[in-house]
């Protein structure tokens, strides 16, 4: 198997992140990537019907939130709702990571789950069926070479099929590596990593006020649990990315990247209003301006981006009236309301405020984005309460308030019966 020892090590004491299967009764951990209506809409344009067949991996899956939350989705999309169509295969190398996950999934009841132990490195030669999706989320950045991980992922890839990675950001993390590097120096004689543990947070307790870590408010993991402070101080290997960089790994593996989520968190108009500034970053080819978007914010404390080896696999408008609208984590009845009185959708992202315009009919439109009305029915309900509602007219009012909501993330697309 190829391993970096320290690096099992860590995962074998401090299994990511930390959880307890009995909290299985109360929810349902969902997240970016792979949330089945998300990686639909960005790597399958919206039209992968999950009761057919679908394999997934999780690459590193730790303890097990993309491995539960893709084998419950899987299993509630699947028509006979015990998970037969969409199998979920998990890989790590921590084999405490693993016995958390296999408690979680029997609390719930999951049995389209296959567990292996072993290196992602080592996948081209583990005779796997290729995958219609892989999740490897907080992984690549812990490997000596990430590309060389991706390159192990992509070799188990279905032709059409499509990836979703979360990396670290650089940015948002001032002030994590100088920690590290002076946790290394002053952990020298600790013989253990429980040692290390205690001399961090003594040091946390008595930073001074000007020291970069304690004046980055985005950082906050290590408050969590002992595995969480691990994780984030005292990794043995770990490195950040800049957009650019991503650029570069994607473009090492021969794929496409088909999204960053949150959208907006990479568009340069979030951050400035200036029109002429504005005139310049447009002019910059997508990525670059993606970068230009990061270091404005400077809050970016990681990248989810979706992977294909396709382009255009990001689900549109194209075919509007068969469009179906779908919040993701959302209640349409809640969010409707809160839409009752107001023009504009007030948000923050890590710090930024946001006031994002909205139509007239957002709340009317909201009500109704339930997963199964599609833009048709959307609009005939609509005419019923307005017979002078037009199509166009409405057509440009859902455009809007979708634009508004995609770039959050808020809401994706979905068609069916293709
Ligand atoms: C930061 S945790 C992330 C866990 C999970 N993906 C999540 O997001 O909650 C990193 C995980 O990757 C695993 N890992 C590190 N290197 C690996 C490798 N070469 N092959 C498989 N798993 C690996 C570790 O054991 C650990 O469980």
């Amino acid at each position: 198997m190829t391993v970096q020892p320290e690096v099992q090590d860590q995962y074998e004491a401090y299994p990511y992140p930390s959880r307890n299967p009995a909290d299985e009764q109360k929810r349902l951990i969902t997240g970016s990537p792979s949330n089945l209506a998300e990686l639909n809409h960005y790597l399958f344009a919206g039209k992968r019907d999950f009761s057919k067949p679908f394999r997934a991996l999780v690459a590193g899956g730790g303890t097990g939130d993309a491995t539960i939350m893709l084998a419950q989705q899987l299993a509630d999309a699947s028509k006979d709702g015990k998970g037969q169509a969409g199998q979920v295969t998990y890989l790590d190398l921590s084999s405490a990571s693993r016995a958390i996950v296999e408690a979680r999934a029997k609390a719930r009841g999951l049995n389209n789950i296959t567990f292996l132990s072993g290196s992602l490195l080592d996948l081209p030669s583990l005779d796997l069926e290729p995958f219609d999706y892989i999740d490897c989320c907080g992984v690549l950045h812990h490997l000596t070479s990430p590309a060389l991980g991706l390159k192990a992922l992509t070799s188990v890839l279905k032709e059409d099929g499509g990836i979703g990675i979360m990396v670290y950001g650089q940015y948002g993390r001032e002030g994590v590596y100088p920690m590290q590097d002076l946790l290394r120096s002053l952990g020298k004689e600790c013989s253990s990593l429980a040692e290390k543990v205690k001399l961090t947070r003594r040091l946390l307790e008595k930073l001074p006020p000007t020291n970069s870590f304690n004046r980055n408010p985005f950082v906050i993991d290590h408050k969590a649990s002992d595995a969480e402070l691990v994780d984030l101080l005292l990794h043995s290997c770990d490195r950040a990315y800049t957009v650019p960089q991503v650029a570069d790994l994607v473009a090492s593996s021969g794929l496409e990247l088909t999204a960053f989520v949150e959208p907006i968190r990479y568009k340069v108009e979030t951050y400035v209003k200036d029109a002429k500034l504005l005139q310049h970053a447009h002019a910059l080819p997508p990525i670059e301006q993606a970068a230009v978007a990061e270091k404005l914010a400077s809050n970016m404390k990681l990248h989810v981006f979706y992977l294909s080896r396709r382009k255009d696999t990001v689900a549109d408008l194209s075919q509007a009236e068969k469009a179906i609208p779908i919040f993701r984590e959302m209640q349409p009845d809640v969010i409707a309301k809160s839409l009752q009185k107001t023009s504009a959708l007030k948000s923050n992202l890590d710090g930024i405020p946001l006031n994002l315009p909205l139509p007239r009919l957002s709340s009317a439109i909201a009500k109704r984005c339930d997963g199964k009305n599609n833009l048709s029915d959307i609009f005939a309900e609509l005419k019923e309460l307005d017979a002078r509602l037009e199509w166009d007219k409405f057509l440009q009012q859902f455009k809007e308030f979708y634009r508004v909501f995609n770039n959050l993330n808020h809401l994706l697309l979905r068609y069916d019966d293709n």
